[in-house]
């Protein structure tokens, strides 16, 4: 038996222990209906969107929350004591409900709305950072962060003289724990990390590099956006201090972000844009602010775009995050076992833990004339340094090729992105 018939015999017997059918049951064809833009052409050929980690496409249940909301009961919300008012403030508190219950927090007074999630994080390091750190006090982060889990540590250090530690990666993209563990000491007072690498898939033991930072004393913010579409997120059972993920990697859509922080320490930063909505009480001489999360809610929030959201999380709570995981699972074996097939191909990133993301690049061809040239067989897949300079400078490149996959990517449409990189392979080879 090949590895991938090895991997979806284990995921069916794992089924089979749990007592239930539902690997086998996933029905992807079922689901790709769900979806009206995958069955687009084009170039002439049938869409093969493999560019999920940069975006993933909307279900036609996201798509009708969001205009039902804008024909039926529009207005804006918190403010009106008219019906209309009324209604769309439950549905936006209700998708704020939704979310607390999808990562398991405490209470819907964790949840944040921001703009996105690199707003998020930029939120955490201005009135988190600000508040408590201080010159000399050591943020730890990893050597596979997006620029967004970077460049607001750097402008908080440029400013207040903080230091940042980098926990290095190893040659397949494996954090190496050891050294993190090296890292650790009186000073750190945050780790900033990713869940999961969007330029390399590896999965990060984020619960233990938890646990040892709150052995030390300091607070964790993880960077959730790969991880959330992907798997299952408790978090409580992590105990994050700081989660943040983004909506539209999660099937929903764009212009809304998500903050979870554990209730006690919303309440003890400061807020960091005032306007309306997050003050109780405004005078000249004086403003008083609500407590989380509207504290952190100044001006007229993405209204439509949480409705939309809590839509995406009951899509995809409905289909079961195991699902999802399991049928993602098979189709990275089965890509990177395709992949590698490939004379001249080399995977970018074989961590032990892999999320389906795949990066790589081609002897042959630079990344960009991959990408031009799989589009033209309808392949949508990201090239570029994927917001994660360092990264690629780890591993001497300034970019690669990615192949990113969702809950409604199929093994048909690996053969075809096999195909095409087959093709490249003709044109350059
Ligand atoms: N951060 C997104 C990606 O990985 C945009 O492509």
């Amino acid at each position: 038996m090949d590895t991938a018939k090895i991997r979806a015999a284990a995921i069916s017997a794992a089924a089979a222990r749990r007592g239930d059918n539902s690997a086998q049951a996933y029905d992807v064809e079922r689901v790709r209906q769900d979806f009206p833009i995958l069955s687009q052409e084009v170039h002439g050929k049938p869409l093969v969107y493999l560019d999920n980690g940069a975006s993933a496409q909307k279900p036609r249940q996201v798509i009708d929350a969001m205009s039902g909301a804008y024909e039926t009961y529009y207005a804006n919300v918190h403010r009106g004591v008219h019906f209309m008012s009324q209604r769309a403030t439950e549905e936006y508190e209700a998708a704020r409900k939704k979310i607390a219950t999808f990562l398991n927090a405490r209470s819907e007074n964790e949840i944040v709305f921001t703009g996105s999630a690199t707003e998020a994080i930029n939120l955490v390091a201005h009135a988190y950072g600000r508040k408590f750190l201080k010159a000399g006090d050591e943020i730890i982060l990893s050597h596979m962060e997006h620029h967004a889990n970077i460049v607001p540590w750097q402008l908080l250090r440029d400013d207040i003289g903080i230091v940042l530690r980098i926990v290095p990666v190893d040659d397949d993209g494996n954090l190496m724990f050891e050294e993190y563990k090296k890292l650790l000491n009186p000073k750190t007072k945050l780790v900033a990390m990713t869940h999961i690498s969007n330029a390399l898939g590896t999965i990060v033991p984020i619960g233990d590099v938890i646990r040892l930072a709150h052995d030390q004393g300091a607070k964790v913010l993880v960077d959730g956006c790969q991880a959330v579409p992907h798997m299952s997120i408790d978090v409580q059972a992590l105990d994050a201090d700081f989660y943040v993920f983004a909506p539209h990697k999660v099937y929903g859509p764009t212009g809304i972000g998500v903050l979870y922080g554990k209730e006690d320490l919303l309440n003890t930063m400061p807020p960091w844009q005032g306007g309306g909505d997050m003050i109780v009480n405004v005078s000249f001489e004086k403003s008083t602010f609500q407590k989380a999360p509207l504290r952190f809610e100044a001006g007229t929030p993405a209204i439509v775009e949480a409705i939309g959201l809590g839509a995406a999380i009951d899509y995809v709570s409905a289909l079961g995050m195991e699902n999802i995981a399991a049928h993602e699972e098979g189709l990275l074996h089965y890509a990177t076992e395709k992949l590698s097939a490939v004379d001249g191909l080399r995977i970018i990133g074989q961590a032990q833990e892999k999320a389906a993301i795949v990066s790589f690049v081609m002897e042959c061809a630079h990344p960009h004339d991959i990408g031009t040239i799989v589009d033209r067989a309808g392949v949508a897949i990201r090239t570029g340094h994927h917001c994660a300079e360092p990264i690629m400078q780890r591993y001497g490149l300034a970019a690669t090729a990615r192949a990113s996959f969702g809950l409604y990517s199929t093994r048909e449409e690996v053969d075809v992105l096999a195909d095409a990189i087959g093709f490249v392979r003709e044109m350059f080879g």
